[in-house]
C-alpha cells in the first residue's frame, strides 16, 4: 500500500483529495496547522501532523517512510501577512527538501492553468518559482495545472442573489472552471499515473454571460448584468498596484487578469456549475 504525504487537507482542494485518496486505500498522513479545522471538515485520515510548513524546523521527519507527496498549499483568502513566496513557495520548498531528504519517489504539486505565462502575476510568480526547482529536484514530479475552482464562482452566485452581476467587457470571455471533487480524481490518479504535467478544467465550457445567467436562473432572479468597460479594470489594476502592498493586491491582481482572458483546459468532470449554484442556495434556505 503506498504511503502519501498530503499538504493542504483543510483547504477546499485539499479536503476533496483527502476524501479521494482514502476511498482508494491509501495510507493517508495529513500535515495541518490545525487539527481542529480538519475535524470539523469530517476527513478521516490514517495520520494527522499539526505544524507550521512555512517553519522549516517544524516539519523535519514529516516525510519518512512516504512513497508520495501532494501539496496543495498556497495562499488564496488567508490573511496571515503572509507573502506567496512565504508560503507558494518557501513553504513548498521546505516540504520538498524533506521530501527529498526521505526518499520520497514522487511529488505532485497543484499550481494554476497557464502560471507559465501568468508570471508576471504576483502569485504565479512564487508557484512558477517553485515548479522549476520541483523539476529540478531529481525525484518524479506531477505539476497539476487546473483551470478556476467552483469556490472561485460563488461570487457571481453571490452577486445574482443580490440582483445584478458585474462583468468586465463584453461577457464572451468563456472558462471551464472545475469542481474539488472531479479535480480531486485526476490528483490522486497522478499518484500512479506517469505524465509530469497536466492542465485540466471542468466538464462544462462556459461563456461569463452563461455562467451569469446560470446564477440567475438558480437563485430565481430577474437577470441584470451590467458589463463594465475594460478601462475601468485596468485603471483598478493600477491603482491597487501603486497604492497597496503585494498581499493585497496580489489577488486582485489574479481575479482581474482572469476575467479578461479565456481559460480553456481540456475538459474533464461530472459536477455542473448548475448544480454548485443549486447547493449553495439549499445552504441559504
Ligand atoms: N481557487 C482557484 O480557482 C484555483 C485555481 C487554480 C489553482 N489554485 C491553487 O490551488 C491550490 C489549492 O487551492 P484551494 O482553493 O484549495 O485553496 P485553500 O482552500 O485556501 O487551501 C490552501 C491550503 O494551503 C494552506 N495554507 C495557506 N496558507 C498557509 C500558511 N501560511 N501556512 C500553512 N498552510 C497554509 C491552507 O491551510 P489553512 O486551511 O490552515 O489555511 C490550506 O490547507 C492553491 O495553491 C491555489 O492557488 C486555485
Amino acid at each position: 500500500m503506498k504511503r502519501i504525504l498530503l499538504a493542504g487537507a483543510t483547504g477546499y482542494l485539499g479536503s476533496y483529495i483527502a476524501k479521494e485518496l482514502q476511498k482508494r486505500d491509501y495510507h493517508v498522513r495529513v500535515i495541518v496547522r490545525s487539527k481542529k479545522k480538519l475535524n470539523e471538515k469530517n476527513i478521516e485520515v490514517n495520520e494527522i501532523l499539526e505544524s507550521e510548513i512555512t517553519q522549516a524546523e517544524s516539519i523535519k521527519g514529516c516525510c519518512d517512510t512516504v512513497d508520495v507527496v501532494i501539496s496543495t498549499i498556497g495562499i488564496t483568502k488567508q490573511k496571515d501577512g503572509l507573502t506567496y513566496m512565504d508560503v507558494d513557495f518557501r513553504a513548498n520548498m521546505n516540504l520538498l527538501q524533506q521530501a527529498k531528504q526521505s526518499g520520497v519517489k514522487k511529488f505532485i504539486y497543484v499550481s494554476v492553468l497557464n502560471g507559465e505565462i501568468l508570471k508576471h502575476l504576483k502569485i504565479c510568480e512564487a508557484k512558477e518559482m517553485f515548479v522549476e526547482q520541483l523539476k529540478k529536484s531529481g525525484l518524479d514530479y506531477c505539476i497539476i495545472r487546473p483551470n478556476g475552482f467552483f469556490s472561485d464562482m460563488s461570487d457571481f452566485y453571490n452577486m445574482a442573489q443580490k440582483g445584478r452581476i458585474y462583468l468586465f467587457g463584453n461577457g464572451e470571455l468563456k472558462g471551464n472552471p472545475i469542481h474539488g471533487e472531479d479535480l480531486a480524481v485526476v490528483c490522486a490518479d497522478s499518484v500512479e499515473k506517469s505524465y509530469e504535467e497536466i492542465e485540466v478544467g471542468g466538464p462544462e465550457t462556459l461563456t461569463q454571460n452563461e455562467i451569469a445567467m446560470t446564477a440567475f436562473k438558480v437563485a430565481g432572479k430577474k437577470p441584470k448584468i451590467t458589463h463594465l468597460p475594460d478601462w475601468i479594470r485596468i485603471s483598478i489594476l493600477k491603482i491597487v498596484k501603486i497604492f497597496t502592498v503585494s498581499k493585497v493586491y496580489g489577488p486582485i491582481e489574479f481575479f482581474l487578469t482572469v476575467m479578461a482572458t479565456d481559460m480553456l483546459a481540456p475538459e474533464y468532470g461530472k459536477h455542473t456549475l448548475d448544480e454548485y449554484f443549486t447547493k449553495l442556495r439549499g445552504m441559504d434556505e
